[in-house]
């Protein structure tokens, strides 16, 4: 079984342990951490019942269905347990953070991967006492996307409005150059709309980012 590029860097993220994917839909994610000995059993939960049906086809197709478990739930509603690491990947920023909020003593560790509004899930983060451990930028089709790991510790971290937006730590790879391009058009629009001082200094930074592919800062 081969993963797209982006559940591919999400299943990277996952260390040893008991898994859930939060809106799994075709269960692929936790099928493949069971076929390659990363997770001994997983479970997939989706919020509607034929995404469900697709993860168990999958999980019967290659043979894991004995070693998984199913849960019809919204976020983590229906869960009793704590899992080690939660996934809740290819939703809306809003969404997985209200997923998070209303799912706190759950999960230990978290694997999020927006596909947009990814500067309210780090924000979200922040303001709330995790600490982003990594952050991987795969591309898929030509699209970028930041697939980022993260547990609760209590630490307050202090970040600039940039960084919401583009992490702080900023890669020198190719994936991170195109996802700061999709950053770059965002702020640009935005900026058109509201002026706002702080988007400029973004879309600056943002092209700093791509232009300089040897860049030390
Ligand atoms: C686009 S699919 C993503 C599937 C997979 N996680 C991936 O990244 O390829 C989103 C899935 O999330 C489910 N979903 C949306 N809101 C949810 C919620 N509040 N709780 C659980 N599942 C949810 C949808 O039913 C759908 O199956």
């Amino acid at each position: 079984m081969k993963l797209g590029e982006r559940l591919a860097c999400a299943a990277k993220l996952v260390k040893p342990g008991t898994f859930i994917d939060i809106g799994s839909d075709h269960g692929y994610l936790p099928v493949y951490l069971i076929k390659n000995g990363i997770c001994v059993t997983a479970a997939a939960s989706d919020i509607n019942k034929a995404p469900l049906e697709r993860a168990k086809a999958t999980a019967e197709r290659y043979g894991v269905a004995d070693k998984m478990e199913f849960f019809l739930s919204d976020g983590f509603e229906s869960i009793s347990k704590t899992y080690d690491t939660a996934c809740i990947c290819g939703m809306g920023g809003q969404v997985i953070t209200d997923i998070i909020e209303r799912g706190k003593g759950k999960f230990n560790r978290l694997i999020i991967q927006p596909m947009t509004k990814a500067e309210l899930v780090r924000q979200y983060l922040w303001e709330n006492g995790y600490l982003i451990e990594n952050e991987l930028y795969p591309s898929e089709s030509g699209k970028p996307y930041a697939v980022i790991s993260a547990y609760h510790d209590d630490v307050f971290v202090k970040y600039k409005y940039n960084d919401m937006f583009l992490g702080r730590v900023r890669p020198n790879t190719d994936g991170y150059r195109l996802y700061a391009e999709k950053v770059l058009t965002a702020a640009k629009k935005r900026y058109g709309g509201t002026k706002r001082f702080d988007d400029a200094s973004l879309a600056e930074e943002c092209l700093k980012i791509i232009e300089t592919p040897n860049r030390t800062f």
